[in-house]
């Protein structure tokens, strides 16, 4: 993909994910039909379909050739690696949009050859924007962000985002090292919203976002921005995640992930974990 076809690309995306965000507006005080999907848990709305929708017309229309994953079903059957892939989380923290009505984000990255190319967080009840085109830094809204590595950083100065499932028995980390691992930072944070807790990574306003199982849709356009400012995106083992896996994922700061890695994650992971 060349520098012109990606900045059309991009300037599509972008205003079309705008679009999206406000349509989303428009109605956020309209009645919802929420079901549920895997559990009780796992919610989704007429929103959530509508807004894949839309961008799976207007995908068909302008870029035929190119396959969508979404998290809702409109994609393509078969994806294969080597083509253009869309990978669309039309809503992203369903569950704050249902009863809060606001940390919720459409999330999209662009994947060219297995590389990501762009990827756009558009947190829709703050109008903000975080964006990537590879090798061109990533944006929150018109500011450059700046690279994570001009700033060093000890694990005791650092907040993270994880859930407090992880701090209860579960099946993926020992609770006990987790526990060590709040007790060692300055604050720990939890947002619901994966492409947030990535955005926030990138904006260095956390310096780890760190969860146990996400799908390709939830990570797609986080990875590509926060690579784009020197963070580093892996398994809580250290290892590279492919592009269409379900995996554990910690972004982050690189000194803070590489230190939580090393000093916590490792030692905490079971074997059923992925
Ligand atoms: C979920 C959110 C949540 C994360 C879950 C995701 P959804 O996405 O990102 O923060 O913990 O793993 O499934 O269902 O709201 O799109
Ligand atoms: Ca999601
Ligand atoms: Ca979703």
């Amino acid at each position: 993909m060349d520098t012109i076809e990606r900045e059309i690309l991009s300037n599509r995306l972008r205003s079309w994910i705008l679009q999206a965000g406000k349509l989303i507006r428009d109605k956020i005080n309209d009645p919802l039909t929420v079901s549920t999907k895997s559990n009780p848990k796992d919610l989704v709305t007429e929103m959530d379909k509508e807004v894949e929708f839309f961008f799976a017309t207007k995908i068909k229309e302008f870029y035929p050739n190119h396959l969508l994953l979404g998290e809702e079903g409109y994609g393509h059957a078969e994806i294969n690696k080597t083509d253009t892939i869309w990978i669309i989380d039309p809503i992203d923290g369903t569950m704050n949009f249902v009863n809060q009505k606001q940390d919720f984000a459409v999330s999209i990255g662009i994947y060219h050859q297995g590389i990501g190319e762009i990827g756009y967080i558009y947190d829709v009840m703050n109008n903000t924007l975080f964006g990537a085109i590879r090798g061109n830094g990533a944006y929150k809204n018109s500011v450059r962000l700046p690279s994570l590595k001009n700033d060093s950083i000890s694990l005791n100065e650092s907040i993270v985002a994880f859930s407090h499932r992880w701090l209860m028995k579960n099946r993926f980390v020992n609770e006990k090292t987790m526990q060590q691992l709040v007790v060692d930072v300055r604050g720990v944070r939890s947002y619901g919203s994966a492409a947030l807790g990535f955005a926030r990574v990138a904006e260095g306003a956390i310096d780890a976002y760190i969860t146990m199982r996400l799908e390709p849709w939830d990570m797609a356009a986080g990875r590509i921005i926060v690579n784009e400012v020197d963070g580093l995106t892996t398994d809580i083992r250290g290892k590279e995640i492919g592009l269409l896996e379900r995996s554990s994922v910690i972004s982050g700061h690189p000194e803070i992930h590489d230190r939580i890695v090393k000093k916590y994650l490792r030692k905490a992971v079971k074997r059923s974990a992925r």
